[in-house]
């Protein structure tokens, strides 16, 4: 039964807004594999989705810096269940800083995880991709790779360049039935936002014109609206989602 249902790959999948994106392409009828970071919290996840019903996801976890790892990430997912239909790229961390005290180690962490595992991920399906002439890939960037944020030099760039590579991945597929998407999320509530000092966090929800985060459950609707095989005219685009806050 599940290995006739299309397949959906979301890297950071545990993570507060990967989990929403999972459930939310698991209810549309994908058997869904969640990457993850931390093995342990990632089996307790995995449990907590099953107590909750969702049968049809299950873990992937490989290390998306490492070219090959994400190979082999893929040639696994294909052997159990079937090529990847679904791409959604939603790995990412936070290492804040000014320009004058970010180290090199901040800046290429952040690069390597936010920005070349997306190339990474991408290299990895788009041959069958290809060859079925099919496919969605979302990539979430974020409102601060859009308009630059104090403190975020490393992911306001990562944030920029996943759009870039979108627009280009886009043009070389847009033959090929295949669509590939930037979302941009402003700040929703999920433990990274929590890392903000407070006094922060607090100004900058004071800049959002709908005074409030966003939920991660409508980034999942988002995904699933353009992961949907009915909405193929769509790609190229970066989808906005942030109350307001930037409207470019
Ligand atoms: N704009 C202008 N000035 C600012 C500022 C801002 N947004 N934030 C801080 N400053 C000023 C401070 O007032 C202070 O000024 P003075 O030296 O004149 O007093 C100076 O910059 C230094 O500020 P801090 O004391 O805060 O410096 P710090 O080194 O302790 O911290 C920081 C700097 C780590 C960048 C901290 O300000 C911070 O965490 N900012 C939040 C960054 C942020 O928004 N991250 C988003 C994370 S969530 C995310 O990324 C998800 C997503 O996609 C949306």
């Amino acid at each position: 039964m599940t290995q006739q249902m299309p397949v959906a790959w979301v890297t950071g999948g545990t993570g507060g807004i990967g989990t929403a994106i999972c459930r939310s392409l698991a209810d549309a009828g994908y058997q869904v594999l969640a990457g993850f970071n931390n093995p342990d919290k990632a089996k307790t996840w995995l449990e907590t989705q099953k107590a909750d019903g969702y049968e049809n996801i299950d873990l992937s976890g490989v290390e998306l810096t490492s070219f090959e790892a994400c190979q082999n990430g893929v040639r696994d997912i294909r052997e159990k269940y079937g090529p990847i239909s679904v791409l959604v790229n939603c790995a990412g961390i936070t290492r804040d800083g000014t320009m004058k005290k970010m180290t090199p180690d901040q800046w290429d962490v952040v690069i390597d995880t936010n920005l070349n595992s997306v190339f990474n991920t991408c290299r990895s399906v788009i041959e069958d991709m290809l060859e079925s002439s099919y496919g969605r890939i979302i990539n979430i960037s974020s409102i601060n790779g859009r308009k630059g944020q104090f403190g975020q030099v490393n992911y306001s760039a990562a944030k920029a360049g996943m759009h870039g590579l979108t627009m280009a991945l886009a043009q070389e597929t847009a033959t090929k039935g295949i669509t590939v998407n930037t979302i941009s999320p402003g700040y929703i509530a999920t433990d990274m936002i929590m890392k903000i000092p407070e006094k922060v966090r607090e100004a900058i929800r004071e800049t959002i014109p709908m005074k409030r985060y966003g939920t991660p459950e409508e980034i999942g609707r988002l995904v699933a609206f353009l992961a949907d095989k009915d909405n193929g005219f769509i790609t190229g685009a970066n989808i906005d989602i942030n109350g307001g806050q930037f409207m470019g």
